[in-house]
C-alpha cells in the first residue's frame, strides 16, 4: 500500500430467501442457523466505497452518503482491526510490496449507496461487505473475507460472493467456520428475476439488530425454527436451486418469510416490519399464482415493509403491469417502468377479475 492510494469498488445487496434472524454470540456476531441468499447483480442496489489512504491524515473518518458518521463504532472498528491485522501478517510473511509502514497510516472512507439506506433493503449487507473488499484491495490481503464481512453485519458475509451463497452456522466458538460459500455462480439461473417493490423508503422503527435480540431473549418459535426447522428447508431449497425448479424455489422462499415474520410477532414486545401493503402485496402474489394454478412469482420481506419478488423472465412484463393496475406508480416511476419494456403486455381482465 503506498501512500495517496486510492481505491474504490463496489458491492451488492443480497435477498436471502432462508433468513439470518438471531445471533448466538453478539460479539462475533455468530447466527442461531444458517441463512441462503441472492446476491443482485452489480448494476442493481449496491454499495461503492471509495478508500484513501495518506500519512498526512490525522485519523480513520468516514462518511456514509454525504455524511460523516462515527468511525468508533464498534463493528466498523471490528472491519478495520481485522484487515489491518491481516495485512500486517502478510507483510510480516515476507511480501516486499506491502510494506507495514504503510499500514499505520490513516484511511478516509466514502461509501455510497444507490437505494434507501436502512430501509430493510440489506444496506449493511453490501455497505460492509464493499468495506472489506476495499480495504483487502487498499492492503493487499487475500483468500476468505467473509468472515471479517461478518463482524460488520451478518449478512453481509454472503455479499462478498455473487450467484446463490449459503451462510454456514459453523459450530466453534471462535467463528472460525461460519462463512459464507458460494452454492451456485451468477450464471446458473440466467431466466430467475428480482424485482423490488419499495413500499417506504424511510429508516426502519427497529433495527435488525436490536430486532433480533429480542426476538433470541423471548420467542420460542424462533428457538424451534433455528434448531429444527431451519436445516430441512434449507436442504429443499438447495435442491431448488440445484435443479432450477421455481416452483419449489417460490414456494420454500415465500414460506421462509412468512415463517421469519411470524417469528417476530411471537417476540415479546411483537415487532412489526410489514404493512399493509406489504399485505396486499402478498394476497396478490398469491391469487396471481392460484389464477394459473403454478407458482409463477414470489415475494419475501426482510425487516421492512419492501417486497422483494422473484419470478422468471418470462412471467415478469405480465406481473409488472398486474404491480401497476393495482398500485399506480406515482409518475416519477414511470420513467423507471419504462426501462423494463412491458408497456406491450395487457393484463387480461380475467386475470383483474380473478385478483
Ligand atoms: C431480515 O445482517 O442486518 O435481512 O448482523 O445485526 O447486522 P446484523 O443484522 P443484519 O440482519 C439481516 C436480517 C434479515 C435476514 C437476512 O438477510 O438473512
Amino acid at each position: 500500500m503506498l501512500d495517496g492510494t486510492v481505491i474504490t469498488c463496489s458491492a451488492p445487496v443480497n435477498i436471502a430467501v432462508i433468513k439470518y434472524w438471531g445471533k448466538r454470540d453478539d460479539e462475533l456476531i455468530l447466527p442461531v442457523n444458517s441463512s441462503l441468499s441472492v446476491t443482485l447483480h452489480q448494476d442493481q442496489l449496491k454499495t461503492t466505497t471509495t478508500i484513501a489512504c495518506s500519512r498526512d491524515f490525522q485519523e480513520d473518518r468516514i462518511w456514509i452518503n454525504g455524511r460523516e458518521e462515527d468511525i468508533n463504532q464498534s463493528r466498523l472498528q471490528s472491519c478495520l482491526r481485522e484487515m489491518r491485522r491481516l495485512a500486517r501478517k502478510r507483510s510480516g510473511d515476507g511480501d516486499p510490496a506491502h510494506g507495514v509502514a504503510g499500514l499505520s497510516h490513516k484511511v478516509h472512507i466514502c461509501s455510497v449507496n444507490n437505494f434507501p439506506t436502512a430501509a430493510g433493503l440489506a444496506s449493511s449487507a453490501s455497505g460492509y461487505a464493499c468495506l472489506v473488499y476495499t480495504l483487502s484491495r487498499l492492503f493487499g490481503v487475500e483468500g476468505e473475507l467473509s468472515a471479517v464481512a461478518r463482524q460488520g453485519s451478518g449478512s453481509a458475509c454472503r455479499s462478498m460472493y455473487g450467484g446463490f451463497v449459503q451462510w454456514k452456522i459453523g459450530e466453534r466458538a471462535d467463528g472460525k467456520d461460519s462463512l459464507a460459500e458460494q452454492v451456485q455462480p451468477e450464471t446458473h439461473w440466467p431466466e430467475l428475476r428480482v424485482l423490488v417493490l419499495v413500499v417506504n423508503a424511510q429508516r426502519k422503527h427497529i433495527g435488525s439488530t436490536s430486532g433480533m435480540q429480542t426476538s433470541v431473549k423471548t420467542s420460542s418459535l424462533l428457538k424451534h425454527r433455528a434448531e429444527c426447522l431451519v436445516s430441512g428447508q434449507m436442504d429443499k431449497m438447495m435442491r431448488a436451486i440445484n435443479t432450477k425448479d421455481f416452483s419449489a424455489f417460490g414456494e420454500l422462499t415465500m414460506q421462509d418469510s412468512n415463517q421469519f415474520h411470524a417469528t417476530c410477532l411471537d417476540t415479546y414486545p411483537p415487532i412489526f416490519y410489514l404493512s399493509d401493503v406489504s399485505r396486499q402485496i402478498i394476497n396478490l402474489v398469491h391469487c396471481y399464482n392460484h389464477h394459473y394454478r403454478e407458482i409463477k412469482v414470489a415475494y419475501t420481506f426482510d425487516a421492512g415493509p419492501n417486497a422483494v419478488i422473484f419470478t422468471l423472465q418470462e412471467h415478469l412484463p405480465e406481473f409488472v403491469q398486474v404491480v401497476r393496475y393495482f398500485f399506480p406508480p406515482e409518475s416519477n416511476e414511470e420513467q423507471f417502468l419504462k426501462g423494463l419494456s412491458v408497456d406491450s403486455v395487457p393484463v387480461s381482465e380475467s386475470l383483474k377479475a380473478a385478483i
